[in-house]
C-alpha cells in the first residue's frame, strides 16, 4: 500500500523519481523520501508529509544527482509516519539502500538476531530490518547483491515488493516481488529501466514493461539488461514483455480541479467502454469470452459467491440483486476479509466472483487463494489489466474504466456494476430466465445508460447548492431499497471517506428498528425515491422521516410529483429499468460527497488514512 519508484539509466534520476512519487501518491501519503547514488555517494532525503514536502526538502538536501535512485511514497504500518520511518532505508554501513512496499510479519524476532549481531536500528520499520538482513547476509556468506537479497527473502515471512541498490554497485539494481505489484519498465535498447508499483511513472518513457510474479525477483544491470528467477528455488524464469495500453492522458486531471471530479465526468464514457464490443443490440447478444469460455461453470453453480471490499463490495451487492433477479442464481456476498478467516463452506460448484478495482487488494487476493484450494471456480472483475487478481482467477472481466487515481472510488463501482449486469444478462439468457423481448429491452436501456448519466451530471449546480446547505452537518443517512439499497451504502462511505462527516446508510425500511432514533431537524436523510423500487413505500418511508422533522432530500425520477411535494429538496435522475437505477442514482451522491469536501478544504483526492489499494491485512 505504499508507492515504490525506481530509475537506472542514462538521465537525471531526481525528477523521473519525484515526478512517479506523485502520480502513485494515491497509493500512500503519510511520507515519503528518495535516495540517489551521485556519482559520488548515496544521497538520501526523506520526510513525514506529501511528496510536495519532500521536493522542497530534498531540493535543498540533494544537490548533485545521478543516473540511479529509488524513492518511495508511505502509508505506514510499522511505526508512526515520522521522518525517521520514511523510506529509503539504509543499512548499517551505509552502503545498501531499500524502498518497500509491504509488511515483514516477522520481523521482530529478525531484529533480535541482528541486535545479537550487533545491528543497530533508527526506525520501527519492518523494513529497516529487511536491509540489514540482506546486509548480514551479504557479508556473511561473501555473495553478490541479488543473491543476499533471495537468501534473505527466503526467511522472511510476509508481503513485499523491494528495490535495493548498494552504492559501491549502483549500475546494478536488485527487485522482487511477493503479494505487493511490481512493474519494470524496459527503455529502449535496454538502456534504461524503470521500476513502479504501476506503470504510471514511467508511460511516457516506455510502453514496455515487465510485471513480476509472486515470488520473483529480478536483478538489472545497467546495458545488460534483467534477469528473473524463482527466490525459492533460483530457476531462471522467461519474461514477458506486455505492451502497455495507458497513455499519459488518462493519468492527468484534464483541466478538472481533482482526480475525482474528473472520474465522475469520465463515467458516460467508462461505462460504454466497459459494454463497447460485448453489448451487441442489433445481433441481441452480449459477448464475453469469459463467460463463453465457461458457461457450464456458471450453470452448474449452486451459488455464486461475491468477495470484495469497499465500494467494490457495494457494487457486489448491487449484483446480488440483478443476478438472484434477472438469472436466478443464488448469491452470497462477503466481506474478503470475513470470508477468508472464518472458515466458509465452498465446494466445487460454487463459483466465486472477486471483485476489485486495483486488482491488489490483500484480502481479496487471499479469499480467491482460499476458494481456489476448496476446488471453486474463480472469476475476476477487475479495473487495472494484469493486476494479481486477474492473473489468480481462473477466467474475468475487465471493467476498462481507464486508470482510477482519487481514492474514493466512482467511476470502478459504476463500471463494475456495468460487467455484472452484462455477465447476469448474458446467464439469464443462457439459463432462459429472462424472455427474448425483456432482454432486448435491457440491451436497449444499458446503451442509453451513458447518455443518461450526462443528463445527471447536468444536477451539478443543484447538488453544489444543496452541499452548501447541509455541509456542517455532523450525521447523515442515506435510505434506499431493493436494488437502490446498496447504493444507499455507497452514498454514505463515499461522504464518510472524503468528508469525514459520520455517514450510515441503511435499507428504507429498516430505518424504524433503528436509526429513526436519531432522526430531528438537524439530520439530513438522503432517500433514494425512484419511481420504479417500491416507490410507495419509499414515499410512507420519507412520511415517517418529515414527521419527525428530518431533512429530506431525495433522489427522484425525473418527472416526479409526490416527493417533490414532501422533501426539501429533490435531485432528478432520468428513468430507466429498475435494475439500472443504480447506474444513475449513484451520480448525484457522487456529487454531494465531493461538494461537500471541497467546501470543507478536505484533500478530496487522499482523504487522510485511506489508500487506494490495500495490499496489506
Ligand atoms: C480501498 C479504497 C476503496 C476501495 C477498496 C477496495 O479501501 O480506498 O476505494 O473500494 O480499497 O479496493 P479494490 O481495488 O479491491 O476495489
Amino acid at each position: 500500500m505504499c508507492g515504490i519508484v525506481g530509475y537506472l539509466g542514462t538521465r537525471d534520476a531526481y525528477p523521473i523519481i519525484i515526478e512517479g512519487l506523485k502520480r502513485l501518491e494515491y497509493r500512500g501519503y503519510d511520507s515519503a523520501g528518495i535516495a540517489l547514488f551521485d556519482g559520488t555517494d548515496l544521497k538520501v532525503s526523506k520526510t513525514k508529509g506529501k511528496v510536495a514536502d519532500l521536493e522542497k526538502k530534498s531540493e535543498a538536501e540533494i544537490t548533485t544527482h545521478g543516473c540511479v535512485g529509488i524513492g518511495h511514497t508511505r502509508w505506514a504500518t510499522h511505526g508512526v509516519p515520522n521522518d525517521v520511518n520514511s523510506h529509503p532505508h539504509v543499512s548499517n554501513s551505509g552502503e545498501l539502500v531499500i524502498i518497500h512496499n509491504g509488511i515483514i510479519e516477522n520481523y521482530d524476532s529478525l531484529k533480535q538476531e541482528l541486535t545479537s549481531r550487533g545491528y543497530t536500528f533508527k526506525s520501527d520499520t519492518d523494513t529497516e530490518v529487511l536491509i540489514n538482513l540482506i546486509e548480514y547476509v551479504k557479508k556473511t556468506e561473501g555473495v553478490k547483491l541479488g543473491k543476499a537479497v533471495q537468501i534473505a527473502l527466503n526467511q522472511v515471512i510476509g508481503a513485499y515488493a523491494i528495490a535495493v541498490f548498494d552504492k559501491n554497485k549502483p549500475e546494478e539494481v536488485v527487485v522482487a516481488k511477493l503479494g505487493s505489484p511490481l512493474a519494470i519498465g524496459i527503455g529502449k535498447d535496454e538502456d534504461e529501466f524503470f521500476i513502479a508499483s504501476d506503470a504510471s511513472p514511467f508511460i511516457e518513457y516506455t510502453k514496455n514493461a515487465v510485471y513480476l510474479e509472486d515470488e520473483e525477483m529480478a536483478v538489472i544491470r545497467f546495458h545488460k539488461g534483467i534477469k528473473v528467477r524463482k527466490i525459492k528455488d533460483d530457476s531462471l524464469v522467461d519474461t514477458y514483455v506486455q505492451e502497455l495500453q495507458i497513455n499519459l492522458e488518462q493519468i492527468e486531471k484534464g483541466g478538472y480541479e481533482h482526480f475525482m471530479l474528473k472520474e465522475i465526468h469520465e463515467q458516460p464514457k467508462a461505462i460504454q467502454d466497459t459494454y463497447r464490443g460485448r453489448l451487441l443490440r442489433n445481433e441481441a447478444i452480449i459477448k464475453m469470452a469469459g463467460i463463453e469460455d465457461n458457461m457450464k461453470k456458471f450453470l452448474n453453480a449452486n451459488r455464486i459467491i461475491v468477495v470484495a471490499c469497499g465500494t467494490s463490495w457495494h457494487a457486489g451487492l448491487v449484483a446480488e440483486y440483478i443476478f438472484e433477479d434477472l438469472a436466478r442464481i443464488p448469491v452470497e456476498v462477503e466481506y474478503a476479509s470475513e470470508f477468508r478467516y472464518r472458515n466458509p463452506v465452498i465446494t466445487e460448484n460454487d463459483v466465486l466472483i472477486a471483485i476489485s478495482q486495483s486488482g491488489e487488494t490483500a484480502d481479496t487476493l487471499a479469499a480467491i487463494k482460499l476458494a481456489k484450494s476448496k476446488g471453486a471456480f474463480v472469476f475476476g472483475v477487475c479495473n487495472v489489466v494484469g493486476s494479481s487478481i486477474a492473473r489468480e482467477s481462473h477466467a474475468g472481466a475487465y471493467t476498462h474504466a481507464g486508470p482510477e487515481i482519487g481514492v474514493a472510488s466512482t467511476k470502478a463501482f459504476t463500471t463494475q456494476i456495468t460487467v455484472l449486469t452484462l455477465i447476469a444478462l448474458r446467464l439469464a439468457r443462457a439459463k432462459g430466465t429472462i424472455s427474448s423481448s425483456d432482454f432486448r429491452q435491457h440491451l436497449l436501456e444499458l446503451e442509453m445508460i451513458p447518455g443518461k448519466v450526462e443528463q445527471a451530471l447536468k444536477s451539478d449546480d443543484l447538488i453544489k447548492n444543496i452541499a452548501n446547505i447541509y455541509k456542517d452537518a455532523k450525521n447523515m443517512l442515506y435510505l434506499g431499497r431493493g436494488f437502490n439499497f446498496p447504493v444507499a451504502l455507497e452514498g454514505a462511505l463515499k461522504l464518510k471517506e472524503i468528508s469525514y462527516i459520520h455517514a450510515e446508510g441503511y435499507p428504507a425500511a429498516e430505518m424504524k428498528h433503528g436509526p429513526i432514533a436519531l432522526i430531528d431537524e438537524n439530520m439530513p436523510v438522503i432517500v433514494i425515491a425512484t419511481k420504479k423500487g417500491h416507490y410507495e413505500k419509499v414515499v410512507s418511508n420519507i412520511q415517517e422521516i418529515k414527521s419527525r422533522k428530518g431533512k429530506i432530500i431525495g433522489i427522484v425520477t425525473e418527472g416526479d410529483v409526490q416527493v417533490r411535494q414532501l422533501a426539501d429538496h429533490v435531485i432528478e435522475v432520468p428513468e430507466s429499468l429498475e435494475a439500472l437505477s443504480p447506474l444513475l442514482t449513484t451520480i448525484p451522491l457522487q456529487l454531494l460527497s465531493y461538494h461537500i469536501a471541497v467546501m470543507l478544504g478536505k484533500n478530496v483526492d487522499q482523504p487522510r488514512n485511506l489508500a487506494k489499494s490495500v495490499t496489506v491485512e
